[in-house]
């Protein structure tokens, strides 16, 4: 692949996890692998006037070692070469003075702003960029979720940074966008003749959207409580899968055309009632369990969470999509920490046969069934009947199996270095638009309020199991079960 355009990437809130744990690490493999212009550098701000060399030196600390693969010690000696450091504080006029003239320098690049800060600051941010001239054409500003708490709170922060810059130059992260599944997700569909016929109610039962992580909230306490998983995961990364699922093909593959036929699906997600959310949704919180075969805390008993928090960290639904290619399936999405397994997977449970041939001595109904696994490893599963060699006719459910490492023996970018090369090419197609991101919110928000004054609280589930019960009983009302249980 080509190189970047010649940037300058000037990362806000540059000592912060984020930074130090997904963009340097990304930004190096895109360097390793030359995909970086010769002349790309890296500002990274902080609010404290460290220095450069107090900077490289945390880098090496706390980036370093998230460099997964392959590190190279000469490598990371010249991408480390392309970093600078210079200290700003987002009230401080002169700093953004500082940092337009330390950019001036070198005239004819692209800006990427990465703002990886608190939303609050957003608005102040983009304010001081603009009163410097850091708004022209060539700036682009990443904009890291959570983007608001709440709708209004969304389109506050969207209003504000709207006034400095203009659509196209903002790129609204989600970096389950950026993961390779996804985009293969696309190929699939769009690639190929064989599924789209089948893409749709007469063909399909239900779908599957599950983000399970095996972590609990780890460090993160004090910002998880005031989020949840129906903030930190739903309305971001489950229903972004759930538009890629459930989309019309667009008419060509330009940023605009696909998030137009993104946001159609979100207009079509059918609103969700009290009583609504009080049937196809379930909320709960971990208890004490275990977690790679050690013993580990509850929710409750996490650092910075209070003893009374009902904040969820586990979520099921039902969510259903007015239009005619999907009325009446369901699409059932799941997220939650401390599950049994680290696992992301889109599953289209395919109709049963009309009618059955073979005996089916178990009883038990069985249908085809397409599985895209996003991680811990990339393989796509097509699930079927064959018949058991030897004697009689008995059938087994099988499966074909393309199994991406092993398949294609190539490096493979992380989300983030995807994304982040995106951003330096002034490509958009996979970032959100800002009408996305309030549908999304609009269709969250009556969930977040029926929750929020609920006299239920959230249900329990065993750190190290895959949620609680109710999970499995959503599903079973509608006569399905989630993929693992099958
Ligand atoms: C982030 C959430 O957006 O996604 C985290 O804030 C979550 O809580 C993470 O752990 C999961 O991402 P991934 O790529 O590790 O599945």
């Amino acid at each position: 692949m080509a190189t970047t355009p010649a940037f300058d990437m000037v990362l806000f809130g540059g000592t912060g996890d984020l930074v130090m744990r997904k963009l340097l690490p990304s930004l190096y493999q895109a360097h390793k692998a030359e995909l970086l212009h010769p002349e790309g550098r890296i500002v990274a701000l902080g609010r404290s006037d460290i220095g450069r060399d107090a900077y490289l030196a945390q880098m090496d600390a706390q980036a370093r070692p998230h460099v997964k693969n392959d590190f190279d010690a000469a490598a990371w000696a010249s991408f480390v070469a392309r970093i600078d450091f210079l200290k700003l504080d987002a009230a401080d006029a002169a700093d953004f003075a500082a940092l337009a003239a330390h950019l001036g320098q070198r005239s004819g690049r692209v800006t990427v702003c990465y703002l990886a800060t608190a939303p609050q600051l957003f608005s102040t941010l983009c304010e001081q960029l603009a009163a410097v001239g850091l708004n022209h054409p060539q700036v682009r500003v990443v904009l890291e979720k959570p983007l608001g708490h709440d709708l209004a709170s969304s389109n506050d922060i969207n209003a504000a940074v709207a006034r400095f810059f203009n659509e196209d130059q903002l790129y609204r992260i989600d970096h389950y966008l950026g993961k390779e599944s996804v985009q293969n997700l696309m190929a699939i569909r769009f690639g190929n003749a064989l599924f789209e016929p089948l893409w749709r109610r007469e063909w399909v039962d239900n779908v599957q959207i599950s983000i399970a992580e095996d972590l609990g909230v780890e460090a993160r306490g004090d910002f998880y409580d005031k989020t949840g998983a129906l903030r930190d995961m739903v309305q971001n990364h489950l229903l972004q899968l759930l538009c890629i699922v459930a989309m019309e093909p667009p008419a060509s593959l330009t940023a605009n055309e696909i998030r137009d036929e993104k946001l159609k699906v979100l207009k079509a997600l059918k609103p969700f009632s009290a009583e609504d959310v009080a049937n196809k949704t379930v909320r709960a919180q971990y208890k004490a369990g275990a977690a790679g075969g050690r013993p580990v805390v509850g929710y409750h008993e996490e650092a910075n969470i209070p003893a009374d928090s009902r904040t969820e960290t586990f979520v099921a639904l039902k969510a259903e999509i007015s239009n005619w290619r999907w009325a009446g399936v369901p699409f059932f999405l799941r997220t939650g920490k401390r599950m049994a397994e680290r696992v992301a997977e889109i599953v289209i449970n395919f109709r049963d046969v009309p009618h059955t041939l073979f005996p089916n001595p178990s009883g038990q109904s069985f249908a085809n069934r397409l599985v895209i696994r996003l991680q811990p490893d990339e393989s796509i599963r097509l699930y079927f009947l064959a018949k058991e060699p030897g004697d009689g006719m008995r059938l087994q459910p099988t499966y074909l199996n393309l199994d991406f490492q092993s398949m294609f023996k190539v490096r493979r970018a992380d989300a983030y270095e995807r994304l982040l090369l995106d951003v330096i090419r002034g490509d958009l197609s996979l970032f959100m638009r800002r009408d996305e991101l309030a549908e999304a919110w609009r269709w969250v928000e009556p969930i977040l309020e029926t929750w929020a004054t609920s006299p239920v609280p959230p249900k329990s589930y065993t750190a190290g199991t895959w949620g609680p019960a109710a999970s499995s009983a959503l599903l079973s009302r509608d006569g399905a079960a989630w993929h693992e249980e099958v």
